[in-house]
């Protein structure tokens, strides 16, 4: 352990916030995190963060998959100051196909803001994502974007957001009409009027701020009628809701809402202000020596994701880990308690986007890239002087399934070598059907262009021509039943079960209809859509 006072340790983790955005595609997740980076001073201009994406497609060539459906495929993490905090911002795929990544990456935050577009509301993804903070328990932020379009009313938004999603809701800010009529929001806490001035999409400038106490001032900016609607609005609030409690928020048991329009600039700094006093800092994670405090002087952390071909030319793997505990510094020695196998780590490296730069140090909460071998797979704990694995990251049921064909083979070993690297950084899922070989394997991934992903790698990577042969199956259920429970489940229904790398077991389906069949004919089984549960 390098010397780090315990002062400097404990500063250091109490300013660093580790978190991501989720929504829907469309929602403005892009426009956000933009708006984000340019108040960080990470970024000068709008614009630059797709700027970099699709520049940085043509350099990477299994990207360049991507590139030609027009999404992108990979998380980075990116890093910027706002004030004296350290905010590291997990960015997630766009595309619902490449949720299992955005479900791993949510592993590794400490709390999240959810999106959602004004005009449309919860939609279906945001109802996906929002299961996973939710099994989690991470706090979850909620802004509600576009209010310079036409938007729903905000009150059956949030009558939506609780219903659906089962979270009360606690408006901060409460908007003053929507479209052409948009007129500002109004803080609670502040009892005043952030007004919006217009449409500026490039630079950043503080919104004015009435006090509702200023009557001739807001008469002059806002139309009588459009007022009272929103304080009509704000008085139910006050009537019928409970007052805002900070525990709750923390328990992912009530979700602060704010409201602005991220294009225009408006709201956003309030809102991030706000979320970064608001939300945790690093917190203590479960492993199976208990909970490990961030502030403890060794070093430890998980991978969550593993990205190759980082750059092209040097066909190299990344391996990103989250600093749960210590410091990281190079040269310190880590166990990967999966492998028993110790090792020495270079310099942590951190990426901004698709850009790299080598850290001095890095902190608990603090996502680093290391360069890996080839051994590393998604979920490895790397523990300075002990030997504890952090809990799993979960897996989600697949609903695409198929078994590999290549047309040579001799291909045959590169292929399952291939196979079990692309399995290990997570691109697909492997499961063994025992009544087929063992090198027979079946695939499964959550989205189907996962396997348009592996396709292209591995002819890309590993030279392997192959294509795949889909099964019949729709849903898969994973199950803590015994193997005599499993048996009689089998002799009274259909069903087909795989195991998973770790050896536990799952049910699959083939439509839900045969899904219902079985949970009616065998109640006694407990069907789990993640292997977190089990
Ligand atoms: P995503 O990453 O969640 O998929 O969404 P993204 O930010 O790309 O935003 C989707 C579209 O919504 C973009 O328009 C973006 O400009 C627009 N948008 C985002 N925030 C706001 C907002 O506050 N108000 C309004 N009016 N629009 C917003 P586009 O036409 O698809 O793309 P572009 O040509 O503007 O980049």
């Amino acid at each position: 352990m390098p010397f780090v006072d315990k002062k400097t340790l404990c500063d250091e983790v109490n300013r660093r916030r580790t978190f991501a955005i989720i929504s829907h595609p469309d929602a403005g997740k892009t426009t956000m995190t933009e708006k984000l980076l340019l108040l960080g001073g990470a970024i000068r201009l709008a614009g630059s963060v797709k700027a970099k994406k699709s520049k940085k497609f043509a350099t990477s060539d299994w990207m360049e998959l991507e590139k030609q459906r027009g999404i992108s495929v990979s998380t980075s993490v990116m890093n910027f100051e706002y004030r004296n905090y350290i905010c590291n911002l997990l960015d997630t795929p766009g595309h619902q196909d490449f949720s299992e990544d955005t479900y791993r990456t949510l592993a590794a935050a400490d709390a999240a803001i959810m999106l959602i577009d004004a005009a449309k509301g919860v939609e279906p993804q945001t109802i996906k994502l929002f299961e996973v903070c939710k099994l989690r328990g991470i706090p979850i932020f909620t802004f509600v974007n576009k209010l310079d379009r036409e938007a729903r009313d905000p009150l059956e938004l949030m009558h939506e957001i609780e219903s659906v999603l089962g979270i009360p809701t606690y408006p901060m800010s409460w908007p003053v009409s929507s479209g052409e009529r948009f007129r500002g929001i109004i803080e609670r806490e502040t009892k005043s009027l952030h007004y919006f001035e217009g449409r500026n999409t490039t630079t950043e400038t503080a919104a004015r701020v009435i006090p509702l106490s200023d009557k001739e001032q807001i008469s002059s900016l806002v139309p009588e009628d459009l007022l009272q609607e929103a304080l009509e609005s704000l008085e139910m609030l006050e009537m019928a809701g409970d007052d805002f409690s900070h525990e709750k928020f923390l328990k992912g048991e009530l979700s602060p809402v704010f409201f602005g329009a991220a294009m225009t600039n408006f709201g956003v700094r309030l809102f991030l202000e706000k979320f970064l006093e608001m939300s945790p800092s690093p917190s203590a994670k479960g492993s199976s020596q208990g909970k490990i405090d961030p502030l403890s002087s060794e070093f430890s952390g998980f991978i969550f994701k593993i990205q190759a071909n980082m750059d092209p030319k040097h066909r190299d793997r990344i391996a990103f880990l989250r600093i749960v505990s210590g410091v990281y510094e190079a040269g310190v020695n880590v166990t990967i308690p999966r492998l028993n196998r110790e090792i020495r780590l270079t310099h942590p490296q951190q990426f901004f986007a698709q850009d790299r730069s080598t850290l001095d140090r890095a902190f608990a909460g603090d996502v680093v890239g290391i360069y890996d071998p080839g051994f590393f797979s998604i979920g490895d704990s790397l523990v300075e002087g002990g030997n504890f694995e952090f809990e799993g990251i979960p897996s989600f049921a697949p609903e695409n399934f198929a078994v590999v064909r290549t047309t040579s083979a001799l291909k045959r070993k590169q292929l399952l070598k291939g196979l079990v690297q692309l399995c290990q950084e997570g691109t697909v899922q492997m499961f063994v059907d025992e009544s087929r070989a063992a090198s027979d394997p079946v695939l499964a991934a959550v989205g189907s262009l996962q396997f348009d992903v592996l396709l292209f790698r591995l002819k890309n990577e590993y030279n392997v021509d192959c294509a795949l042969d889909n099964l019949v199956f729709k849903h898969a259920r994973w199950t803590n039943a015994s193997s005599e429970e499993i048996a009689e489940a089998k002799s009274k229904t259909d069903v087909v079960t795989v195991r998973d790398m770790q050896g536990n077991y799952l049910f699959l389906f083939k439509n839900d209809f045969a899904l219902s069949y079985f949970q009616e004919n065998c109640p006694k089984i407990s069907l789990f859509k993640s292997n977190s549960t089990l």
